[in-house]
């Protein structure tokens, strides 16, 4: 409204996060005039900075959709108005208490609702949310925090996080990004469930023999192995992004679209699963490989890796839902680095048609048949179904086909960055896509004890070539449950 304002603090303004994904994001909110009238943007941070210094720094970032061409530099300049820079230690309650004077400047009297956005290493957080809630919360509207992953790196180290941010925050005053939630074809795979009649139904252990979460990049951990050797891929994606898309994926109804109500489905059916067994895990890590004259370099290569790094770049899992609708059904993940393509997807694998008449056209190979289900989250987002249908002409032979709903020749529109959604609910108060801390809770204590045991067993990975596509210990965990990995080609 018009006697309100919006604050946001970006926390870790020169950092990387802030540069690719922050500030690019709400721009794009302020082109589509999603911002509150009154706004500003503060860049907070050590280094000193002019304003006018920051202002060059953003607008390096800031582009234009394709389709949003016209006075994209006028909106630019408008935007870029509204930012300023503060200058501060993060543990130091005087500099913040100079950024509450700034401010309230802006403010000019308003109701003033204050968003901080951490973007700022994990050992940093309290310090960081001690400061800024003690010395710059709003007096008289609301005051919330983003923070992102990690959220600590195992059961224990997460709960003390928790505890400690809530000395000085309430939990509906904390919003845990998990981007992948802000990704457009995640938060449509409520709408794919529950509001068609054709899909719900068979959304349980009688007719899905699999669900399989997939997720590869194809660069490795360029310049980011301090912080990756530290954490590994499980709790990089596996914990969070991929574990978050299962929750959704395999939740019972929920009482309405609620936030509350969401995450009580959210959090119940991931306390329903079993924790992760070491069995039912296969790790590994990429090694440097040459190809067509170039070389790539291996995941130890990285200067701020430790040489003898038993870290995995690469995992596979098994997971299972002890419930009435999930019994017996293997869930299975796979996430890895420095593999040979850039995709993240939901693989539904249905079960075989009872006494199928066209058996014999299939040969022996009845996983051909199959009904396949498929999510492609990005790139080039779609939702496909494998079908069986008939060679058209006078004999009978059957073929596969998609029956296949692609964006990009839907919509002309293009998709918003998964930050922007996110940014844009938390501005709101919308907490539907953040996680709810019971719910973090329930996600640790899938993972942790198999964290531990791979950790203290020193379990070595499984090396494979960078650009490849991973240790064969997945297929191998795969048949064990008598699955095959949709991704790797049955049918492409
Ligand atoms: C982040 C991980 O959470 O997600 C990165 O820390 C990963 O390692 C990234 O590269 C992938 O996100 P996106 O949106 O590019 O798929």
């Amino acid at each position: 409204g018009g006697d309100s304002t919006v604050s946001i603090t970006v926390v870790g303004a020169s950092g990387d996060l802030a540069k690719k994904k922050i500030f690019p994001a709400l721009f794009a909110l302020f082109y589509e005039d999603c911002l509150p009238e009154h706004f500003t943007v503060f860049g907070y941070a050590r280094s000193k900075m002019t304003d006018e210094e920051l202002r060059t720094m953003v607008s390096k970032t800031l582009t234009c959709r394709i389709d949003k061409r016209e006075n994209c530099s006028e909106k630019m300049d408008q935007f870029l108005k509204r930012c300023f820079y503060h200058s501060g230690q993060y543990d130091s309650k005087e500099h913040f208490t100079e950024l509450d004077k700034k401010l309230k400047e802006h403010e000019g009297g308003r109701v003033s609702n204050r968003l901080f956005y951490l973007s700022i290493p994990p050992n940093i957080f309290v310090d960081a949310v001690r400061c800024a809630s003690s010395s710059a919360s709003s007096t008289n509207g609301w005051t919330r925090v983003i923070v992102e992953k990690p959220f600590g790196r195992d059961s224990e180290s997460s709960a003390a996080l928790t505890r400690n941010l809530k000395e000085y925050l309430e939990e509906d005053q904390i919003f845990r990004i998990d981007h992948y939630l802000g990704k457009e074809l995640v938060e449509n795979l409520s709408v794919l469930r529950f509001s068609n009649l054709i899909f719900e139904p068979l959304w349980s252990r009688q007719y899905i023999r699999n669900v399989q979460l997939i997720f590869s990049e194809d660069f490795g951990t360029e310049g980011r192995g301090g912080y990756f050797d530290h954490y590994g891929i499980i709790r990089d994606i596996m914990q969070n992004h991929l574990l978050q898309i299962l929750a959704l994926f395999a939740m019972e109804t929920p009482v309405s679209l609620d936030a509350e109500d969401i995450r009580n489905e959210k959090v119940k059916v991931l306390r329903s699963m079993k924790p992760l067994q070491l069995e039912d895990v296969v790790i590994g890590q990429y090694k440097s490989h040459a190809r067509g004259g170039i070389s790539y370099p291996g995941y130890t290569d990285d200067k701020t890796v430790p040489k003898d790094s038993l870290t995995p770049t690469f995992a596979a899992a098994a997971l299972f839902i002890d419930n009435a609708r999930w019994d017996g059904v293997p869930f299975l993940m796979k996430a890895g680095k420095a593999l040979n393509t850039k995709r993240a997807e939901i693989r539904v694998q249905f079960r075989h048609v009872p006494g199928n008449l066209y058996n014999r056209s299939f040969g022996t190979d009845l996983d051909r048949a199959t009904n396949e289900l498929v999510i492609r989250v990005q790139p080039d987002e779609a939702i496909y179904l494998k079908i069986n249908n008939k060679v058209p002409g006078l004999g009978m032979r059957l073929d596969r086909s998609n029956l296949n709903l692609h964006y990009a020749a839907r919509y002309s529109k293009e998709i918003p960055d998964a930050y922007e959604r996110l940014l844009l609910d938390a501005i709101e108060g919308e907490r539907r896509l953040f996680i709810r801390s019971d719910e973090l809770d329930a996600a640790w204590a899938l993972f942790s004890p198999a964290l531990k045991e791979l950790e203290e067993k020193k379990i070595i990975p499984e090396y494979y070539p960078y650009g490849s596509r991973g240790p064969v210990g997945a297929h191998y965990l795969a048949a064990r449950y008598n699955v095959r990995w949709g991704d790797l080609g049955l049918e492409q």
